[in-house]
């Protein structure tokens, strides 16, 4: 019998267990794990979940079996553990900027080191004023970019903004017009900076914003390109566009778009909170790294946060996960990791091709609480599906004279765990019901609306603050889940083909509806759709 047979007996056997029952022995201390560090203490809380020692202890196993230890010291060390790329996977080496990593026998963090030096002198620059747009200072910073060049700089720039004194930085991704058009709208092109981000500098929707950008400047400044900058691993195609090399920070093939947050393509969050911000939100995800190396794998948060969340979408067969932050400035937490964990996971084969025999990556999705519990918590409490919840909760919050309504949001997110935990029982329903004078059919119908099951599982991982290092320490913490849950399922975290067929169909679409060419060989509903769109 293998382990996850042994996890899936197991699971059926307590599956009607009430998780509340085990919290008869003391399990919270067991069934949680913290981390201390120069941000202070981060807890990470499971014990409101149906595990208990023996599907730990099975899980653990699963773990050590999968060799996560020796993936993750060759994933440090610079292997091409993204095997069906043939490339190393070092976005940990953007945060750990001393020291040595080897790539095809060539030290990489020289030019790492000097990229980031770079980053921050032109980030000085542009903040004092030294580095001008035609009409003077950079008011506004303009990203281009999608996907891993959007995601992580529009989390973390919302995230940080307490620490905000840079420009104002706005974001363009969609290739929609519209996106655009309400972004430039109230700018000053004389005083704006655009950045061009993209790994590979061809992505359709960045190269379509990016061409709207410069004609855009065109219209009142004489040299568009000189208030241009651009991210990329593609220096023949930045140069090409016309952007100087001083304003080109390049990278690596090996940092993947939606792991790149900690480089070049984190400049215009550099730009919005400055270096020194910006290099403790390196730091704090540093740390991470820190403690997902050494710390043993029964107190290993991002290996136990992997455990969980195994244990609810390959074990217990939950479909989904919320991630639910009560932090508003975490309001795109849950669309990153919508692209961390859903491209990185959701994959059909293992490493060596073969069918996945187990589900992979469940369906990730969020919103920040109190705003989600007044939408979509009725379905969570008393819908007929499980839906385990992630909430994350910071103690402190960054306005000292709102600490009254900190302490309101503290409560609420306590609250549904405990809510979500203990459920009403049909006998408080009736006892409700009876208070108000229901007796009879009518109380039992009634009653019945108002029972929650109860039993539904979360976790909540607490910290002091969100500081630009405890975001770090999130992040990288959410990472190395990915990977660890990666490498247990026996995928590949590191690639992403699932995203190009759909690319390829779009390219060879475009001229059907430029009326270049016919829609042969296309399905009836594909040319029904075509037909309306150009008819209009
Ligand atoms: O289409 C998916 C993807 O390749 C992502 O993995 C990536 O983050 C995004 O597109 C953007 O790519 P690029 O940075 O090369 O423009």
């Amino acid at each position: 019998m293998t382990i996850w047979d042994e996890l899936k007996r197991h699971q059926e056997a307590v599956k009607d267990r009430a998780i509340l029952s085990l919290f008869a022995q003391d399990r919270a201390a067991e069934f949680s794990a913290r981390i201390a560090s120069d941000g202070g203490e981060m807890l990470l809380d499971f014990s409101k979940t149906n595990i208990d020692a023996d599907a730990m202890a099975l899980l653990l196993s699963l773990a050590g079996g999968a060799g996560v230890e020796a993936r993750r010291d060759a994933m440090f060390a610079g292997a091409k553990i993204n095997e069906t790329e043939g490339r190393a996977v070092l976005h940990t080496a953007l945060r750990n900027l001393s020291g040595c990593v080897m790539v095809d026998g060539q030290d990489v963090m020289p030019a790492l080191r000097a990229t980031h030096a770079r980053m921050q002198e032109f980030a000085r620059d542009v903040r004092a004023g030294r580095f001008t747009g035609q009409g003077g200072a950079i008011t506004d910073v303009v990203n281009i970019g999608i996907g891993g060049s959007d995601l992580g700089p529009v989390m973390a720039t919302l995230a940080l903004a307490p620490y905000h004194d840079g420009p104002a930085v706005h974001y363009v991704s969609n290739v929609d017009g519209a996106h655009i058009h309400d972004v430039l709208k109230g700018l000053d092109p004389e005083t704006t900076l655009v950045i061009i981000a993209s790994k590979t500098f061809t992505t359709i929707e960045t190269m379509t914003n990016a061409e709207t950008a410069r004609r855009w400047m065109a219209e009142k400044v004489t040299d568009p390109a000189a208030q241009f900058a651009a991210v990329s691993t593609a220096a023949d195609k930045t140069a090409a566009f016309g952007i100087a090399p001083s304003r080109v920070f390049g990278f690596e093939d090996w940092v993947g778009g939606r792991y790149s947050m900690w480089g070049p393509i984190g400049l215009a969050v550099m730009l919005a909170v400055g270096p020194e911000e910006f290099d403790a939100f390196l730091a704090g995800g540093a740390d991470m790294d820190a403690h997902f190396r050494s710390a043993p794998l029964a107190q290993n948060l991002p290996v136990l946060l992997a455990l969980v969340g195994i244990w609810h979408a390959q074990v217990c067969g939950y479909a989904t996960r919320a991630v639910l932050p009560y932090d508003q400035r975490l309001l795109r937490l849950p669309a990153y990791l919508q692209q961390l964990e859903m491209e990185s996971n959701g994959k059909r084969v293992a490493m060596d091709g073969s069918d996945l025999t187990i589900d992979s990556g469940p369906v990730v999705w969020g919103e920040p609480g109190t705003n989600g519990q007044h939408a979509f918590y009725q379905l969570i409490h008393q819908g007929t599906r499980v839906v385990p919840c992630e909430f994350l909760l910071a103690a402190t919050g960054h306005e000292p004279d709102l600490a009254h309504q900190h302490r309101l949001l503290i409560a609420n997110c306590l609250a549904q765990s405990e809510a979500l935990l203990r459920g009403r029982s049909l006998d408080t329903a009736l006892q409700m019901m009876a208070a108000k004078g229901l007796t009879g059919p009518e109380q039992d119908r009634q009653a019945r609306h108002r029972v929650f099951p109860g039993n539904r599982p979360s976790t909540t991982l607490a910290y002091p603050r969100l500081t630009p290092f405890v975001l770090g320490q999130i992040i990288a913490l959410y990472e190395h889940r990915v990977f660890v849950e990666g490498v247990i399922l026996g995928i590949n975290s590191y690639d992403q083909w699932g995203v190009e067929l759909g690319k390829e169909l779009a390219l060879a679409l475009q001229p059907v509806l430029e009326g270049q060419a016919d829609g042969a060989g296309k399905d009836g509903s594909t040319r029904m759709l075509v037909e309306y769109m150009r008819g209009r």
